[in-house]
């Protein structure tokens, strides 16, 4: 049985443990090593609890026989602040649970949430080279920004998607 709920702050080290382990199967030959091995599951555990202790951020979670297998998080854009702006910070699932449309239970549960707090358009940065820009398009979000940013260190090119009502242009 797979299903889609928010998360809990219970939630927090399962979700981290997710967190690295997605981490290193998606990012090896996509980012650099270094910036891979900053994610341990302590610190990532550290995030998520302040994570779904915030308000307006919302958590959910994707499971499988009551083990978590991916994660979506969302809320106002951070960088810079906009209130009136919505981002999908992270989507993630293990290896073992992709290409079975959980990835997309996830998405409508952050669209949802999203539109439910009027935070629309919004968007979403994914880092070059990793296949799931095919799955951003695949749910409506539109190429608009191609830029470099710093991660954790390394300067990385990252391209933006937005999901608006505006007709593609
Ligand atoms: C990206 C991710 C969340 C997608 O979840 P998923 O469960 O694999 O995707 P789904 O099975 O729900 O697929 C939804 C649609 O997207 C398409 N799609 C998904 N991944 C794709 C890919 N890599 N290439 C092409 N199409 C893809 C599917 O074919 C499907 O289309 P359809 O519904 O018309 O048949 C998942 O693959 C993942 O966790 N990847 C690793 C982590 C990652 O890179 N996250 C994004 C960080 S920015």
């Amino acid at each position: 049985m797979t299903a889609v709920r928010s998360g809990t702050p219970g939630d927090a080290t399962a979700i981290a443990r997710v967190h690295v382990a997605a981490w290193r199967e998606t990012y090896p030959g996509i980012m650099p090593e270094s910036v891979i091995a900053t994610k341990t599951v302590g610190d990532r555990e550290t995030q998520w609890r302040q994570w779904l202790a915030t308000p307006h951020l919302s958590v959910f979670v994707a499971e499988r026989d009551a083990d978590i297998v991916g994660f979506a998080a969302c809320g106002a854009r951070r960088d810079p602040p906009d209130v009136a702006l919505g981002e999908v910070f992270a989507i993630y699932l293990l290896r073992s649970h992709q290409g079975r449309g959980l990835g997309r239970a996830l998405f409508a549960a952050v669209d949802r949430d999203l539109k439910r707090r009027g935070l629309h358009p919004y968007l979403c940065w994914v880092v070059d080279g990793n296949p799931a820009t095919a799955f951003y398009e695949r749910v409506g979000g539109r190429r608009f920004l191609t830029q470099r940013a710093d991660i954790f260190g390394s300067s990385i090119v990252e391209h933006g998607y937005i999901w608006s009502d505006e007709a593609p242009g």
